[in-house]
C-alpha cells in the first residue's frame, strides 16, 4: 500500500463526478465533507481522525470487535475467498499443494515465498531435520507434568520454555538467527508432540530417526515399541503429510493474529510461538477437532442427530467443525480430508462415527437454519474421525493441528517484523466507564 497517503481533508463544493479513488464521507454533526484515499478497496483508519466535531475532540474511529472488517496488515502468504471456497498458499491452490506437494516442500513455500529447488528443498530438510531432537532437560521438564496433563498445555509450555534454552533467539532481526530458529520450532514441534503423547502413555521417549521423512518420524516417535527399526505405513505417512498441508496456514485467523500481536512487542519466536499455540487450543480455533469428536461420541446413533441438531438450532449447543469467519461456502481443505478419511479407513477400518457425521453434514446442508447461515463442515469437521482410527487420542488431535501450523506463524511472524508499517500492536478502546469518581474509604461502602 502506498505509504505516502495524502491526509483526509475538510472538503468544500465538488460535485465532479469523474471516478476517484476516494471515499467521501459528510459528518452530519459539522456538516462538513471529508475525502478519504482509498487503497486496495480500503481505507486507513488513522485518515479517519481527521473528523472532528471540534480542535478538542480526538478524532473519529473505527469500531470493530473481534476485528470482522478489518484489515490489520498487508500479506503475501495466503489467500482465502470464502464465498468461492478459495484456499491458496503464495497462489498456489491447496488442492494442487496437496496432491503434488510435500509438508516439508509447503512450509519452504509459505516461508520463503517460492518453491524450492531440488538443491533448496535438500538442503531445508537436512536443517530442519538436523533440529528435531531436543536438550535432554527438555525431558525432565516434561516429566514434570502430571501423567493426565493435556498435551496442548505441555506443548504451550515447552514451546515457550524453548526461549531458555536458545537466548540467541533474542535477535530478532538478525536473518540469520531467525533462519536458525524457524529451523528448530518447525524441527522440534514433532519431537515435543510425540514426547507429550508418550509422557501421558507412561512410555519411554523415542528419539527422532532422521532417516525418516517428517511424518514418519513423528509416527516414530510417537509409536514405536520393541523394534529395531520403525517403518511408518506409507498410507499413514501420507495421510499425515496431506493433513500437514491442509493446516499449515490460514492467513489473518486468532493464532496468526496472536503471534503477529505478541511477536509485535519484539519478544523472541518461541515466546511469541507459544502464545499462538495457546490461541490455537481455543474450542472455537484448533481445539475444534478434539471438541468435534466429542460431540459425535455423544450424539452416540444416526437416530439421535435430528435431535442434537433441534438442540444446535434452539442455541442450546454449536455443531462443533461447523461455520467460519471467512468460509461461507464449503471448506475447500474439508473436501480433501474427506477424501483421505475414506483412504485410512480402507487400512484401518471404518470409523464407526461416521455415519453420525455424515448425517450431520446431510441434515445440516438442508436445513434453512444453517443455509441461512451459510454453516459448512470446516476443516476441523471430519478430521478427528481421521486422527482417532489412525490411533490417536482425542487430546492429541488440536496438537495435531498446531504442529504443522508452526510454518504459517513462522511465516506470519517474520512478515511483520519485516513490515515497515508495522509496530507494537495496540488496539484502541471506546471507554464507557465511570468519569473520575473519588477514593471511598471502606467504611463509607455499601
Ligand atoms: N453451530 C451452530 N450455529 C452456529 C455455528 C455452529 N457451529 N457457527 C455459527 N453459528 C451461528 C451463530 O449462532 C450465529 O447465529 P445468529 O446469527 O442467529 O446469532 C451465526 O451462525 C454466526 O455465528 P458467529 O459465531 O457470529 O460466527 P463467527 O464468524 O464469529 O464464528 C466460528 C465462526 C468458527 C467461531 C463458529 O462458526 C463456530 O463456533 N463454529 C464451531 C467451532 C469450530 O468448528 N471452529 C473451527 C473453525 S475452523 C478451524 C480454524 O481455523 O480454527
Amino acid at each position: 500500500m502506498d505509504s505516502a497517503i495524502p491526509m483526509t481533508q475538510p472538503k468544500t463544493t465538488d460535485s465532479s463526478s469523474a471516478r476517484r479513488d476516494t471515499l467521501t464521507i459528510t459528518d452530519n454533526r459539522t456538516a462538513k465533507t471529508y475525502e478519504v484515499p482509498i487503497t486496495n478497496d480500503t481505507i486507513r483508519a488513522n485518515d479517519l481522525r481527521k473528523i472532528r466535531v471540534d480542535e478538542s475532540d480526538f478524532g473519529m474511529m473505527s469500531y470493530d470487535p473481534a476485528f470482522n472488517n478489518t484489515a490489520s496488515c498487508i500479506s503475501r502468504i495466503t489467500y482465502i475467498d470464502g464465498d468461492k471456497g478459495i484456499l491458496r498458499y503464495r497462489g498456489y491452490p491447496i488442492e494442487e499443494l496437496a496432491e503434488k506437494s510435500t509438508y516439508l516442500e509447503t512450509a519452504y513455500l509459505l516461508v520463503h515465498c517460492e518453491l524450492p529447488t531440488e538443491s533448496q528443498l535438500k538442503e531445508w530438510q537436512h536443517h530442519v531435520t538436523h533440529h528435531t531432537f531436543i536438550h535432554e532437560s527438555i525431558k525432565k521438564f516434561l516429566d514434570g507434568f502430571h501423567y493426565d496433563a493435556h498435551p496442548m498445555g505441555m506443548l504451550i509450555s515447552t514451546i515457550a520454555a524453548l526461549s531458555t534454552f536458545y537466548p540467541d533467539a533474542k535477535h530478532i532481526f538478525d536473518p540469520e538467527s531467525r533462519k536458525k530458529q524457524i529451523y528448530r520450532l518447525i524441527g522440534k514441534m514433532p519431537t515435543i508432540a510425540a514426547f507429550s503423547y508418550r509422557h501421558t502413555l507412561g512410555m519411554p521417549y523415542v528419539y527422532p530417526d532422521n532417516d525418516l521423512s517428517y511424518p514418519g518420524n513423528f509416527l516414530n516417535m510417537l509409536f514405536r515399541t520393541s523394534e529395531t527399526r520403525y517403518r511408518p505405513n506409507p498410507t499413514l505417512e501420507k495421510a499425515l503429510d496431506v493433513l500437514f498441508i491442509l493446516h499449515a496456514d490460514h492467513e489473518q485467523n486468532c493464532s496468526a493474529n496472536t503471534i503477529r500481536g505478541v511477536g509485535s512487542s519484539h519478544v523472541d519466536p518461541f515466546c511469541a510461538s507459544a502464545a499462538a499455540t495457546a490461541a490455537l487450543y481455543g474450542p472455537l480455533h484448533g481445539g475444534a477437532n478434539e471438541e468435534a469428536l466429542r460431540m459425535l461420541m455423544e450424539i452416540g446413533s444416526v437416530q439421535k442427530v435430528p435431535e442434537f441438531i433441534k438442540r444446535v438450532k434452539a442455541g442450546e449447543t454449536r455443531l462443533m467443525g461447523f461455520g467460519h469467519r471467512i468460509y461461507k461456502n464449503y471448506d475447500p481443505r474439508a473436501r480433501i480430508i474427506k477424501r483421505i478419511a475414506y483412504e485410512v479407513f480402507d487400512l484401518m477400518g471404518k470409523n464407526p462415527l461416521l455415519e453420525i457425521a455424515l448425517e450431520c453434514e446431510r441434515i445440516a446442508l438442508e436445513d434453512e437454519y444453517f443455509v441461512k447461515r451459510k454453516l459448512y463442515p470446516n476443516v476441523d469437521f471430519y478430521t478427528g474421525l481421521i486422527y482417532q482410527s489412525m490411533g490417536f487420542p482425542m487430546t492429541m488431535f488440536p496438537v495435531l493441528f498446531a504442529i504443522p501450523r508452526m510454518s504459517g506463524w513462522v511465516a506470519q511472524w517474520e512478515e511483520m517484523l519485516l513490515d515497515a508499517e508495522q509496530k507494537i500492536a495496540r488496539p484502541r478502546q471506546i471507554y464507557l466507564g465511570h468519569d473520575t469518581r473519588s477514593y471511598v474509604p471502606m467504611e463509607q461502602r455499601s
